[in-house]
């Protein structure tokens, strides 16, 4: 039996991060494999690579759904049920239940296109322009119930050039996402950097 982690990938959109992780389990050395994707709307791009790529997909609409607990308890049941270890929230752009964020703690990380501190939230390229910032970034984090908020496993800073817009900026963030992502994955399946040793 193999002994890489199995992985959900959470995604609400076009899926480029879910796409790297993919491509980078593929290696036979990866600690981690994906077994599942899921979506908070059907049209998520991003089902459809994931379909693509032979990997089981389910979507869990908050209005199917009495309430955001009741939502997050359906997502956690197909978790068990693909027997999931690390839950990889990529472009999940829905904050899940204090419930969900508890079970899940130190198997659960998020990719956000800031250097954290800075920038929680959202349009972070328009504000990291708009605050004339020489750098900028991307981080991945353990997920807590506080927004962009857990512990740091790593982050990769690129540079604010003259000229930059949102759109450009956010490409080469993207590029840096796509490398940091499956490195920081890599840590945590393999037991290099745990939510214990981070946290204060
Ligand atoms: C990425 O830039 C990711 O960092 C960001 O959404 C984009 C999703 O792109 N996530 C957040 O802003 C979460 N706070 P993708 O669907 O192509 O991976």
């Amino acid at each position: 039996m193999s002994d890489k982690k199995r992985v959900a990938v959470l995604i609400s959109g076009r899926g480029s991060n879910m796409s790297a992780l993919i491509e980078a389990a593929r290696a036979s050395d990866y600690p981690a494999e994906i077994v599942g994707v899921i979506a908070n709307k059907p049209g998520a791009e991003g089902l459809v690579t994931a379909g693509h790529n032979n990997i089981p997909t389910a979507v869990f609409s908050l209005k199917n759904y009495a309430d955001k607990a009741a939502t997050d308890a359906a997502i956690d049941g197909q978790l068990q049920a693909w027997n999931v270890d690390i839950v990889c929230l990529a472009g999940f752009m829905r904050l899940l239940s204090a419930e969900f964020c508890a079970k899940w703690e130190g198997k659960a990380i998020n990719i956000h296109p800031s250097l954290l501190p800075a920038f929680k939230g959202l349009d972070t390229h328009a504000r990291a322009l708009d605050e004339d910032v020489s750098e900028h970034g991307c981080t991945v984090h353990f997920v807590t119930a506080d927004m962009d908020d857990g512990p740091i496993i790593g982050q990769v800073a690129v540079p604010v050039e003259f000229g930059d817009t949102p759109g450009i900026l956010a490409e080469r963030v993207l590029k840096a996402e796509h490398k940091l992502y499956p490195w920081a994955l890599a840590q945590v399946a393999s037991g290099a950097i745990t939510f214990e040793d981070l946290k204060d």
